[in-house]
């Protein structure tokens, strides 16, 4: 039998509980039925795309005493323990229609959840980001605009994110679903991370950001959003899930030290790994037009979230993901040149509201 020190048993239950964040912590609770077969539309991180029926284990982990506990969709909403979720897919190309019924709990702090409604009346059912963070997508915005790196240290920049791409290409090669969803969970550190320097560089100094703070964490908030609507079309496995805590555990650090030392390198690599973002998901949409990956219907927190119009597909949301990747590439680059004008970022209002 192998024994396991204390030390040892501390880190393997730590291990089990990321890798599997849904299954042990908040959602554990809640009471999922599943009222008919639903077709689900799954980018298997195996590579492709695929269609299949019912609620299998993959989908669907089933906890002792049958209590089903759904994976994908408590990433998106936010229930309390007695909430009921009713879950439907229409096989027809219409976005998921997710019905919640929430049993109210009574708060004697009165910060329960307001009813909030859409335009046109009708009840908002997202949970984790609301009507006014909605947008529509610039997408005329310039995709080949390129930073030619001149100076010693946006030539670092350039080849630290270059020499990134070889084992990335390696690892995932086609297949861009998969690839989307891991590359968003780096995608969405820089701008956690420069927000909250700057922040404490705000109280440390009292003085304002010119809005800075803001821009990155918006930015961040908005890569998480690419994150959580590829992730209602792809399915990670666990040596994935994994993967994503390792590198975020190096990258984090890494990235937090880089611009602690030289915000000027730090926005000039975001910069790059947004020029390569554009690139991979221009090849993504050439691999949809092939028709070598599905152009699967929308996924309903995307039509929601970028106001898409009825019937827009994964290529749609593909080519919104695109343009924001565009807009975080302008920002980043942005920002490295005020700091290689001697400036600080507060000396130039950031640019806020668009994501
Ligand atoms: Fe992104
Ligand atoms: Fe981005």
């Amino acid at each position: 039998m192998m024994m396991m020190n204390g030390s040892s048993k501390v880190m393997a239950r730590r291990l089990v509980k990321q890798l599997s964040p849904r299954l042990f912590s908040t959602t554990s609770t809640i009471l999922t039925v599943i009222n008919e077969p639903a077709t689900t539309i799954n980018v298997g991180c195996g590579g492709l795309f695929e269609s299949r029926t019912g609620g299998s284990m993959a989908e669907w982990m089933r906890m002792p005493g049958g209590v089903g506990v759904g994976v994908r969709y408590a990433s998106t909403l936010a229930l309390n323990k007695d909430d009921k979720v009713v879950k439907k897919q229409t096989t027809n190309g219409d976005a998921e229609k997710i019905e919640t019924t929430e049993t109210a709990i009574a708060s004697y702090w009165g910060v329960g959840p307001s009813k909030i409604t859409k335009e046109d009346g009708t009840e908002w059912k997202w949970h984790c980001f609301r009507p006014w963070e909605t947008y529509q997508a610039d997408t005329s915005i310039d995709l080949k605009k390129h930073h030619a790196p001149t100076t010693f240290l946006d030539k670092i920049a350039y080849w630290t994110v270059k020499s990134l791409r070889f084992p990335t290409d390696l690892f995932f090669q086609k297949r861009y679903g998969c690839r989307a969803m891991m590359l968003e969970t780096v995608a969405a550190v820089p701008g956690m991370v420069g927000g909250m320097l700057l922040h404490c560089k705000s109280l440390r100094r009292f003085e304002h950001s010119g809005g800075w703070i803001k821009a990155l964490l918006e930015e961040a908030e908005n890569e998480r959003m690419h994150l959580m609507t590829f992730m209602e079309v792809s399915n990670p496995r666990w040596y994935e899930r994994a993967l994503v805590i390792t590198v975020q555990g190096v990258f984090f650090n890494a990235y937090f030290l880089a611009y602690m030392v030289s915000p000027k390198f730090a926005h000039r690599v975001v910069g790059y790994l947004e020029e390569e973002a554009i690139h991979s998901y221009t090849e993504f949409l050439k691999e949809l037009d092939k028709g070598n990956i599905e152009n699967v219907p929308a996924p309903a927190i995307a039509m929601d979230y970028w106001r898409l119009p009825p019937g827009s597909t994964l290529r749609d949301v593909v080519t919104v993901v695109r343009a924001d990747e565009a807009h975080h590439r302008d920002v980043n680059h942005f920002a490295s040149d005020i700091h290689y004008q001697g400036r600080e970022l507060k000396e130039a209002p950031a640019p806020i509201g668009y994501h």
